[in-house]
């Protein structure tokens, strides 16, 4: 059985082994998706946020440093449900250009999970009266409220149109033959 948590301390240091064995997964994610994403620019955001996400773990061993304690993970199973429902959207058969609108909504609903877990430990942090530990944090917020962000204006800029188009391409095949 875990150990109680008997202060906001212990929250803390429980969420971010929570946060720590998420962000774990999603770097082993990342490349799958990276390799399923057809469009280029959806490719390069994919490419971009493990890059950065290699730089939040690193941000996250300075925050358990500073704390005192050891960088260990608790199995997130939250982030795992997330990526094994990304794992079944690959293996669907998809339009490329569906499958991209897809990919940016499963790569979403990750951010999501993300944006709470580091919004929370923000307030934590603060309220505790870890300057350090909270700006480390805060850090990897802003990158995976940024991630969302451009995810949003890529998938309506581009990929939703040209999702929304493939059904039109189908058709007009399906006429000519
Ligand atoms: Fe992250
Ligand atoms: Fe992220």
């Amino acid at each position: 059985m875990a150990t109680k948590l008997k202060s906001l301390d212990d929250l803390l240091v429980h969420e971010l082994q929570d946060i720590y064995h998420a962000e774990g997964q999603i770097v082993k994610a990342l490349p799958k998706m990276i390799q399923a994403a057809n469009h280029p620019e959806l490719q390069a955001a994919f490419e971009e946020h493990l890059e950065q996400t290699e730089g939040q773990i690193e941000r996250l061993d300075q925050a358990f440093k500073l704390l005192g304690m050891p960088a260990t993970g608790q199995k997130c199973d939250g982030m795992a449900g997330l990526i094994e429902e990304g794992k079944k959207l690959m293996e669907e058969d998809a339009e490329p250009s569906v499958m991209d609108a897809a990919l940016i909504a499963a790569a979403q609903k990750i951010e999501h999970y993300e944006i709470a877990s580091y919004g929370c430990l923000c307030t934590y942090a603060e309220i505790l009266g870890y300057e350090q530990v909270h700006d480390l944090l805060g850090q990897n917020l802003e990158e995976e409220e940024t991630t969302d962000e451009k995810l949003t204006v890529l998938a309506e800029t581009v990929i939703n149109i040209e999702a929304e188009e493939a059904d039109d391409i189908e058709t007009e095949e399906e006429a000519s033959r």
